[in-house]
């Protein structure tokens, strides 16, 4: 239990209650961290300064300043600790403005210890991932992985496990759970975070294109082909390439992928010379690729090549804790994009962004916050931005007769972007939907939408 401690791992505890800091300080020496504490955020400040704390354990409300404040000031000087908030039970409000602020996850009080211990190496883990983001300088500060189950915890211990390597990894998930995003990681995390990073999409290619593309050509392989080419197995060389969309390629193209696999070597189209390469691969696909290889459209081979580590990104809607986090970091992201001042997301509508299925996943989730930012006159994303459908699911399963049925949320979708789509002129969006300007006031009065656009 000590290797910890050999490692020095230090946790700064930052709590007004001595009692608190003692239960945790006690838990966390026992289970091998070494620890640190202060009472109020203005000692945690100058203690993140001086000793330079793994990861910080805060309260929110402190006397002097307060956990937000002192985690602000923070972020000043170090982007990269990883700062965990302890919140009352019930202030999810501030908790969602202290992940905004640049927390990596809160947890209600009382804590239960096996929560903050799970917590406290998510967010060891989210540190290093930080700082290997800062290293490769693709970072623009903002925060591009967000976790919180213990799902996506297993997948980032496999990814910081495997990204050293030169292992081939292949990433497969439905649409939208975020492929390209581990992919990411990986190539952040690994040993050619610096050298070149290459990223092919099979499925938008037609096959000469696609092996054109990879293997690059010589002047006249075929029509069109005016130049030598370099492929991307050529420009990757000593880094890495993200081969997305697997699933679809040729079964020929599958042998000369399958071929630099095994011998680091390819000619180009039309070429004679052999071509050595030496580059990492990394593979997504969406499709079931053993499905692929029963039907003959996938080669096992290539397969087993490919998936020395296979990493399954589960759907969003069987990691349903991701919401909240997602839901609010896509906030962020797209109220200061669109220059507004939203600070929240209503509990009614987080409620239904927790149930809702999310065929699409994380992206689907994207797009529903993006809209939602657009539309939202006040400063706080409501139900009534949602999208029908998204809305619908829940009006089905749970929510009374005043609801608004299907075919009406359909309406009041279309009447709000018609509004949109035409600046607001409501002359217009009764010509564009086909109704008298009568009845277009009576629905935009009745679905409560004349104001807010
Ligand atoms: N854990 C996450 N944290 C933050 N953003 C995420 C996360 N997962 C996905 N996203 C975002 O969701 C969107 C979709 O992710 P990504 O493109 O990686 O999905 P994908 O699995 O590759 O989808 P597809 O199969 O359609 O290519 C992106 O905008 C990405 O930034
Ligand atoms: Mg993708």
């Amino acid at each position: 239990m000590s290797t910890r401690k050999e490692k020095g791992i230090w946790i700064l505890i930052v709590d007004d209650e001595l009692s608190h800091r003692t239960m945790l300080r006690a838990n966390l020496e026992h289970a091998g961290y070494n620890v640190l504490e202060v009472g109020d955020g203005r000692a945690a400040v100058e203690a993140v300064r001086r000793e330079k704390p793994a990861l910080v354990i805060m309260d929110l409300r402190m006397p002097e300043m307060d956990g937000i404040t002192a985690l602000k000031e923070i972020r000043t000087f170090d982007r990269s600790v990883p700062v965990l908030i302890m919140t009352a039970h019930g202030s999810i409000p501030s908790a969602v403005e202290a992940v905004k602020s640049g927390a990596y996850d809160y947890l209600e009080k009382p804590v239960d210890m096996d929560e903050v211990l799970q917590a406290v190496a998510n967010g060891l883990e989210f540190g290093d991932l930080k700082r290997s983001e800062r290293r490769g300088g693709a970072s623009s500060g903002e925060v591009a992985l967000i976790w919180k189950s213990p799902l996506m915890g297993e997948i980032l211990d496999t990814v910081r496990r495997v990204a050293p390597s030169d292992a081939s990894v292949l990433i497969t998930g439905e649409s939208g759970t975020g492929k390209e995003v581990i992919a990411d990681a990986i190539q952040q995390l690994s040993l050619r975070a610096k050298k070149a990073f290459i990223k092919v999409n099979c499925a938008a290619l037609h096959e000469q294109l696609l092996e054109s593309e990879l293997f690059g050509h010589e002047r006249g392989a075929f029509t069109g082909a005016l130049e030598q080419r370099k492929g991307r197995f050529e420009l990757a060389n000593g880094g890495t390439l993200f081969l997305d969309e697997i699933g679809d390629m040729a079964l020929t193209t599958q042998a000369k992928i399958l071929r630099v696999l095994q011998s680091g070597t390819f000619e180009r189209l039309g070429g004679v010379e052999t071509i050595t390469t030496d580059v990492r691969i990394i593979a997504a696909t969406n499709q079931d690729l053993k499905q692929a290889i029963e039907r003959g459209t996938f080669r096992k081979d290539l397969f087993f090549r490919l998936s020395v580590v296979p990493i399954h990104i589960p759907p969003l809607r069987e990691r349903r804790e991701e919401i909240p986090l997602l839901a609010e970091h896509f906030l962020s992201v797209y109220a200061r994009k669109n220059k507004r001042a939203i600070d929240g997301i209503a509990e009614d509508a987080m409620q239904i962004l927790l149930r809702y299925n999310w065929p699409g996943n994380v992206r689907e989730l994207e797009n529903v916050i993006e809209r939602a930012v657009i539309m939202t006159m006040g400063d706080t994303i409501t139900k009534e931005v949602l999208p029908a459908h998204v809305r619908g699911e829940v009006a089905k399963q749970q929510e009374g007769a005043e609801e608004l049925t299907l075919l009406e949320q359909a309406e009041r979708d279309l009447i709000i972007q018609g509004m949109l789509a035409c600046g607001g002129n409501r002359t217009r969006v009764a010509e564009q939907l086909g109704m008298s300007r009568r009845s277009l006031y009576n629905k935009l009065k009745r679905y409560k939408i004349g104001e807010q656009l």
